[in-house]
């Protein structure tokens, strides 16, 4: 007679919809049950433009010796190597790296792990990052551990892929969106660069401040680029006009915010990504980056906390970078200027914190500028 067990799937966690980081963690709980003395599992992705190494998700509690972290690859040696040859590392007694300067194995040694293996992630033999499995205990990741590690390593990295193509199809979509509705885009490609940018400068400087993970300072980055996509929906008439807009025309381009939460919900729903935790973000970003720190903005006219935090930071970004920049309406303000509009509009307009957060950071902000500098300016 066949009798049927009931079994509570390990990893039903996986089913729903939820961030990154609390899968990994679920993913970690899981772990923990079979190896015990797992003890941090994280994850870094690399961007090939700049070599940098980022740390994206962790599952080590409160703890993260290396939250907000990154590196250059090309001066992480024995990373670098794990790369080269595919093969994974095994570092049985961190200790060998006690001697080592570097910032990260300052943090980690400080955090008293003792080893650690980690395992380079390839799409199609192209590197996009690390699975690093830490223990406080030497000596514990043994063969046979391995073997069974390489397998969630293997699932975190298909996780991890996953939604870095999510994020990749969504922006290639809309930018052939924006290419075919309109023949030359008021929004360049190096503001749309150096705001995205001011953003995860300005989120990472928050992040103690209002607890932002790495997982959410990288989408804030993603999703910048979309906040005016609405503008698809405005007429060129209206869009391109070679000055002020009178009253009834800004009526009509306010409706930029309500229509691009509308084209992102739209597009969300066309590709199934309606759950996805991580787009509440990007439609947050769409629909409220015009409301004003005392309530007098568009669409909803929302004050204060009631602004989710990531549409205060796109607001700083995008008016510094709309104040800095020539516009069909009006020419470029110089770096004392903009500032200054920006201290004058801190506690009315735009969120005290995220502007501070900005004016403190000015020689990145500088930095960032000569780097996407528009060719024609
Ligand atoms: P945008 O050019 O991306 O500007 C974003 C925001 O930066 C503006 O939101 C505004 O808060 C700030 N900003 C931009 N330029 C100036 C400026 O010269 N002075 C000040 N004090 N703030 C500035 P806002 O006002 O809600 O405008 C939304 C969008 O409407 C703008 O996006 C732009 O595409 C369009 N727009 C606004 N005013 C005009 C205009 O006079 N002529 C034209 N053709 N378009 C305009
Ligand atoms: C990490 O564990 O997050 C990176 C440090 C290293 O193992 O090189
Ligand atoms: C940043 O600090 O987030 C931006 C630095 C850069 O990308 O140039
Ligand atoms: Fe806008
Ligand atoms: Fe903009």
């Amino acid at each position: 007679m066949p009798t049927t067990n009931e079994h509570a799937d390990a990893l039903a966690a996986l089913n729903r919809s939820q961030t990154l980081s609390s899968k990994l963690q679920a993913i970690h709980d899981q772990v923990r049950i079979l190896f015990s003395f797992v003890d941090r599992i994280a994850v870094a992705t690399y961007d090939p433009a700049t070599d940098c190494v980022k740390t994206f998700i962790h599952s080590s509690g409160d703890k993260n010796p290396l939250s907000n972290y990154q590196a250059r690859l090309s001066e992480a040696k024995s990373l670098a190597d794990t790369v080269r040859s595919g093969k994974p590392r095994v570092i049985n007694d961190l200790a060998v790296f006690a001697t080592d300067q570097k910032e990260h194995s300052k943090r980690i040694a400080a955090e008293k792990y003792a080893s650690s293996y980690t395992l380079p992630m390839f799409n199609n033999e192209v590197f996009f990052g690390f699975v690093f499995f830490n223990s406080y205990e030497k000596n514990v990741f043994t063969e046979s551990c391995l073997a069974q590690l390489d397998v969630f390593g293997h699932l975190i990295a298909s996780l991890v892929l996953h939604e870095l193509t999510l994020i990749k199809t969504l922006l290639s979509t809309i930018k052939t969106a924006r290419d075919m509705t309109h023949e030359r885009d008021p929004e360049t490609g190096a503001h749309l660069d150096r705001m995205s940018r001011y953003a995860r400068l300005i989120a990472r400087t928050l992040a103690s401040k209002y607890g932002f993970t790495d997982e959410y300072i990288e989408h804030v980055f993603l999703f910048a680029p979309l906040h005016d996509i609405g503008k698809i929906g405005v007429p060129d008439r209206i869009l391109f006009k070679n000055g002020k807009l009178d009253a009834h025309e800004f009526e009509e381009m306010k409706t930029h915010a309500i229509k691009g939460r509308q084209i992102i919900d739209m597009l969300l729903s066309n590709y199934g990504l309606d759950g996805v935790q991580s787009t509440e973000l990007l439609r947050n970003i769409a629909q409220y980056h015009h409301e004003d720190f005392d309530g007098s903005g568009y669409p909803e006219g929302l004050s204060g906390e009631a602004i989710p935090i990531e549409a205060r930071i796109i607001a700083v970004a995008d008016v510094f970078d709309a104040l800095t920049s020539a516009r069909p309406y009006k020419s470029a303000w110089t770096n004392d200027e903009a500032f200054e509009a920006l201290e004058r509009l801190s506690g009315n307009k735009l969120d005290p914190t995220c502007v501070r957060a900005l004016i403190d950071n000015r020689v990145i902000v500088e930095q960032i500028q000569s780097r996407f500098n528009e060719p024609d300016e």
